[in-house]
């Protein structure tokens, strides 16, 4: 915010850095690799865009495990190439198949939303190994993990990490985010970036808020040491919730219809996400909020559970 407010006028009457190269030697060193390994995006999401438009095409098709982050499906179709979607099992491993679809770019989705789940890296550079193509892992999430796939970025010259600031930096609303990649791979998804894909005043906060690391880590201690709360609630709730890495538990009633709960929800002004989609149909994905949030959660579903929809729970 001090940043913010140190912006003048004189600073937004020229161009921006077109390549964000305050923001690329913060991250570097963040990262332990070199200022061109990394690459500005408009937040991750530009990155994921970027990508398929350098990648894909009518011929040359995406491949993702599912259930995961539903933009995938709506890039492959806005390239107009193939997306291979390889089914997870109940448990979420990286499918077995996903090495050998021969597709051009393979996105995985790490920790995975909506699931929260972790996949360890050694099996995420054997998926590098045996792929054909560009191996992308979305580590949108990842800061509230135990730990990242950076190191496969020296190892593999067809590995891109993104990153985004939305999450653990709690920026969602200046829209920024980073891919890491060895310099040849940024490269060439440079050829495909907007001129000026970020602008004076996120590259400005971004820049600062990645060097305040003590902030950061404090920020994403406080949401882990929530989400082990909320888990524990929610298990007494009588609700499944696997071990989440991210800043969102996949919570599964033993008893209840996930959509009957969620409706109760909305009518409380209680926003979770539902998705009507096979393997989530019965879970509800909550995220992480303040206290109070949590609470206010949580007290409702006790409501919910006990009174309203009671007869329409199994026993
Ligand atoms: C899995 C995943 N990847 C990438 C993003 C993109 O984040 P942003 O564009 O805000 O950096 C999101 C946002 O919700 C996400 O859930």
């Amino acid at each position: 915010m001090k940043v913010l407010a140190e912006i003048t006028p004189e600073g937004l009457r020229r161009y921006p850095d077109p390549l964000g190269n305050e923001f690329r030697q913060a991250a570097a060193e963040v990262n332990g690799v070199q200022p061109d390994c990394i690459m500005c995006c408009n937040g991750g999401d530009e990155l994921l865009s970027i990508a398929l438009r350098a990648f894909c095409d009518e011929n040359r098709p995406v491949a993702y495990p599912v259930p995961t982050y539903s933009l995938f499906p709506v890039l492959a179709n806005l390239q107009n190439c193939r997306a291979i979607e390889v089914p997870f099992d109940s448990e979420f491993n990286l499918p077995a198949k996903l090495a050998g679809t021969g597709a051009a770019l393979t996105i995985v989705c790490n920790p995975n939303a909506p699931s929260g789940t972790f996949i360890n890296i050694d099996e995420l550079a054997s998926l590098a190994d045996e792929s054909a193509g560009v191996l992308l892992i979305d580590e949108a999430y990842v800061d509230f993990a135990e730990t990242n796939c950076t190191a496969l970025v020296k190892d593999f010259d067809n590995v891109i990490i993104l990153r985004s600031m939305s999450k653990g930096y709690s920026l969602a609303g200046i829209r920024f985010g980073y891919a890491i990649a060895q310099p040849d791979l940024i490269a060439s998804l440079m050829k495909v970036k907007d001129s000026y894909n970020v602008d004076a005043v996120a590259i400005a906060v971004a820049t600062a808020a990645i060097k305040d690391q003590q902030y950061f880590k404090e920020n994403v201690e406080k949401v882990k040491a929530d989400r082990e709360e909320l888990t524990e609630k929610l298990q007494t709730l009588k609700f499944e919730v696997p071990r989440s890495y991210a800043n969102f538990v996949l919570a599964k009633s033993k008893n209840c219809r996930a959509s009957e709960i969620y409706d109760k929800l909305v009518q409380r002004s209680i926003y979770v996400r539902f998705f009507d989609l096979p393997a989530l149909d019965d879970k509800l994905r909550i995220t992480v909020g303040t206290k109070e949030q949590n609470n206010k959660l949580l007290s409702a579903l006790k409501e919910i559970l006990s009174g309203e929809i009671a007869s329409l729970c199994s026993q």
